[in-house]
């Protein structure tokens, strides 16, 4: 923190604000309310009452599909822990800081589908695969195992009438190419479409030029 002093010791700087933003994996209350707290503390250990904003940073959960994370906290659980820290910490303040977000993925993951269309269907020994016109790039460039939820639209009218397991496999010539394992429904044909939800964070602006 001797950034703080150096910078308090130089004219002309005044400390405005206070930012921290940290990622986890876990994205609890408590991470938020310990975010808060901490720089609530920087305040008043370094003397700064005429701090301006406090700003907490983005990787909070948003609406999450529960086939994904169950049991995510909502906004209001977030703003209850943080603000009542604020208002605790600023009771006395004349003039109270700001308090600032920087959501991210909360905001846009659940706004954009991925559609994919069916170009082939391939059995190697027991497995089945479908492969689409997209990529895991278009929509898990992080490359986690877990399905994103999928719907599937069908255009051709031989629908198989049972069930069985396959994965859906991108364009591309690289083996990890799996935009989904072990999906377990009717066996989608060529031009059918499968819709991929929930790819609106970190996913088209993350794809790679190659391939
Ligand atoms: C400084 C800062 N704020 C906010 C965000 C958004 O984070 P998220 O999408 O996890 O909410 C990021 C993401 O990298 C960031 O670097």
């Amino acid at each position: 923190m001797h950034v703080i002093n150096e910078l308090k010791n130089i004219k002309n700087i005044k400390i405005a604000g206070l930012h921290g933003h940290f990622s986890t994996n876990g994205r609890r209350v408590t991470t938020y309310a310990q975010i808060t707290q901490m720089l609530c503390n920087i305040v008043k250990e370094y003397q700064l009452p005429e701090i301006e904003y406090i700003d907490i940073g983005g990787g909070i959960y948003g609406e999450v599909p529960k086939s994904l994370v169950k049991n995510t906290p909502t906004f209001e659980e977030y703003a209850e822990a943080v603000c009542k820290i604020m208002n605790t910490e600023f009771n006395h303040y004349k003039n109270k800081p700001t308090l600032i977000l920087e959501p991210g993925i909360s905001m846009v993951a659940n706004v954009f589908v991925f559609a994919a269309k069916v170009i082939g269907t391939n059995k190697v020994r027991d497995h089945k695969f479908v492969v689409v016109d997209g990529s895991v790039h278009n929509i898990k460039p992080v490359f986690n195992k877990k399905n994103l939820p999928i719907k599937f639209l069908r255009q051709s009218s031989g629908i198989s009438r049972k069930k069985e397991s396959f994965n859906i496999v991108g364009y591309t010539c690289m083996e990890k190419d799996y935009l989904a394992h072990d999906v377990n429904w009717y066996l989608p044909q060529v031009n059918d479409f499968i819709i991929f939800e929930n790819v609106g964070a970190y996913t088209i602006v993350f794809n790679p030029p190659f391939i």
